[in-house]
């Protein structure tokens, strides 16, 4: 088989200086505008991806995940959405102030995703292989019968057997984790820097989860993408990632390695992720639940939005927001109880 050639970077007028990151998101401020009152769905997101690396970003159901992924994809509908504060900086380049036309130019070739539930974007009268070989000549100019050889070879990648049979058919013949491989194929075909992965394994069964945990992993290997992967579960994010960052409430409370965050998380809410984990070798036991539920965006408490839910929380916690700390070499939390007090689990 043909390898597929990776060829960055593709597009000098949009690529700026850089300073080894691929993708650099800072002090990110996203509200969205209601009737009544505004909803802060991200409260200073900062966040590093670089080349080749899988950065995991967990969090609670509400607490922004999808907000921060549309807002790279250019995505958000504005309004509602307004982007207050921030940059999101794409090898050096902030994407925030870029035209829709150059935007529509980064997005599939440079930056590409991979969301939830696949079926809702795929066009279900359209033939499988035409999906993938439009988007082909669309982006990569390609002649019609280079982009369906090309398609037959993507699926491949992507582990579709029988490619001819799987590109002449319609979406809906094939099954949930095939549909989510083909989405996978039309988001690598353009060979792009950035994978973003929403919660691209949250509707499929633990067998064909692992499955495409391992094809993302080999994908990375293969085109070096820095993937962007997205979950509320922490055992899927500790399977794929080499860094990861817990979000609450629009913000990230706490970020490192993936072996420091879960041999030594640092912030009270890590801890009691961590602890809600099933664990295998303790079945029966009752799992430590987090009391209470990720504020809505409309009602973020004062001072630490945590502070509610949180265990070791003092009079301070109410009060002022915890600023975020390098505690130590590349591992970041903001809390005030750091280092002087402990959850007991
Ligand atoms: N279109 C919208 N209008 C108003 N609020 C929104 C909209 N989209 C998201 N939000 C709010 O932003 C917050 C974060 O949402 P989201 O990023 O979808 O969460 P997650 O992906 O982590 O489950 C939530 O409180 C949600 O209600
Ligand atoms: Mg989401």
């Amino acid at each position: 088989m043909k390898r597929i050639t990776v060829s960055k970077p593709k597009n000098e007028q949009i690529l700026g200086g850089g300073n080894g990151d691929l993708l650099e998101i800072r002090d990110l401020d996203v509200s969205f505008k209601l009737e009544r009152g505004s909803a802060q769905a991200l409260r200073g997101i900062d966040l590093t991806l670089k080349s080749g690396q899988i950065h995991g970003l967990v969090g609670e159901s509400g607490s922004g995940k999808t907000v921060t992924s549309t807002c790279i994809m250019g995505l958000l509908p504005m309004p509602p959405a307004k982007i207050n504060r921030g940059l999101i900086l794409y090898r050096g380049t902030d994407l925030l102030e870029l035209s829709e036309a150059e935007r529509r130019r980064t997005r599939g070739r440079e930056i590409a995703m991979v969301f939830q539930e696949p079926a809702k974007y795929l066009n279900p009268s359209l033939k499988v292989g035409e999906q993938i070989t439009e988007m082909l000549q669309l982006h990569l100019d390609m002649e019609r019968s280079e982009a369906v050889g090309r398609a037959g070879e993507l699926l491949e990648v992507v582990g579709l057997p029988n490619s001819r049979r799987v590109l002449s058919g319609y979406p809906h013949e094939l099954s949930g984790g095939m549909k989510q491989r083909m989405m996978i194929a039309m988001a690598i075909s353009c060979d792009p820097s950035i994978l973003i992965a929403d919660e691209p394994t949250t509707a499929l069964d633990v067998t064909l989860q692992l499955q495409i945990l391992k094809l993302i992993l080999r994908l990375r290997e293969r085109f070096s993408m820095g993937v962007l992967f997205i979950s509320h579960d922490l055992t899927v994010v500790h399977e794929i990632a080499d860094r990861v960052s817990v979000i609450y409430a629009g913000k990230i409370v706490e970020s490192a390695d993936r072996a420091r965050l879960f041999s030594e998380p640092l912030h009270p809410y890590t801890q009691l992720l961590l602890l809600s984990i099933p664990d295998a070798e303790k079945r029966g036991q009752r799992l430590k639940v987090i009391p209470g539920r990720v504020p809505d965006a409309e009602h973020i408490p004062g001072g630490c939005a945590f502070h509610p839910r949180c265990p070791l929380s003092e009079e301070l916690c109410s009060r002022e927001v915890p600023p975020t700390v390098e505690r130590r070499e590349g591992h970041t939390a903001a809390c005030h109880m750091i280092g002087k007090k402990w959850i007991n689990s």
